[in-house]
């Protein structure tokens, strides 16, 4: 862990926070809805501004880096750091006045996610993760849970936007799950199913259609909390892949039967 990445890690968890605050005051008010690729994926004008706002907070301190947000900014350089960000996510939930959404920091360098913060403005609770450095909730360090038994188990998925065109097995994953006896619930932001599981709320996720921005912060989380993620296949997870299975390790592999066994 170098004092470049701390740094790094510093500023990811001020922004996550200011921009989480800003959104939790802002959705007591009326949002301006639009919708997105369909009438499910919405943006409001907060997803908007805080993506503008970490960006732009990123290049006042670190104009060579790279920058990569749902919101479709993007920028490219030859630094090989990239600050990978949902400015919120769990839009739905947002847009609907629920309090289960997040901000999402995540930090690349040269190909590897080094540290990450994901800020619940809902219940002040800020996940962070530092390679070699271990996971935190609120700066109590934080560990995966070490259930072994399936019964006691609390298991978490999600659903993509286009589900009902490219279903891609996600129900029969969901049901697989579910006909074994397991509980499983579906909350609507990946970013904090996997800091739920590296907090040891949850014994495992799975999901077939993430994007960069929705576990690059979550997998440092889970990681230095003892997890462990792959893809469906068992190979090492990328947030640039789809098809991710998360876990408190000791499930791993009975989790990677089920979701393999539709
Ligand atoms: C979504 C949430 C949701 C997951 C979807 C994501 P968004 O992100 O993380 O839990 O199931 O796949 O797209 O759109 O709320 O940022
Ligand atoms: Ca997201
Ligand atoms: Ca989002």
């Amino acid at each position: 862990m170098t004092n470049k990445i701390t740094s790094y890690l510093d500023l990811a968890k001020r922004l996550a926070r200011e921009a989480g605050m800003y959104a939790l005051a802002e959705q007591k008010k009326v949002l301006q809805i639009e919708r997105k690729t369909n009438q499910f994926d919405l943006v409001t004008n907060v997803d908007k501004r805080n993506e503008e706002f970490i960006q732009s907070e990123v290049a006042k301190i670190y104009p060579d880096h790279e920058y990569l947000g749902e919101e479709g900014a993007s920028t490219k350089t030859t630094s090989g750091i990239r600050w990978i960000v949902d400015p919120i996510d769990g839009t739905i939930n947002f847009a609907h006045g629920l309090p289960i959404w997040c901000v999402s920091i995540g930090v690349e360098v040269n190909g590897e996610i080094e540290c990450g913060a994901i800020y619940d403005a809902t219940r002040d609770e800020l996940f962070s993760g530092i390679r070699g450095g271990g996971a935190f909730l609120n700066d109590t360090p934080i560990q995966v849970s070490k259930i072994t038994d399936p019964g006691l188990s609390l298991y978490v998925t999600g659903f993509a936007y286009d589900i009902a065109k490219n279903e891609g097995k996600a129900m029969e994953r969901f049901e697989a799950f579910l006909k074994r006896g397991l509980l499983v619930r579906r909350l609507g932001s990946a970013a904090l199913d996997l800091c739920y599981v590296a907090c040891g709320r949850f014994d495992g996720f799975f999901e077939n259609d993430l994007s960069p921005w929705d576990s690059a912060a979550g997998k440092i989380i889970l990681q230095e909390a003892g997890g462990k993620l792959t893809q469906y296949d068992g190979s090492e997870y990328s947030i640039y892949k789809k098809g991710i299975i998360a876990s408190n390790s000791l499930q791993h592999e009975m989790m990677t039967e089920i979701v393999n066994s539709v």
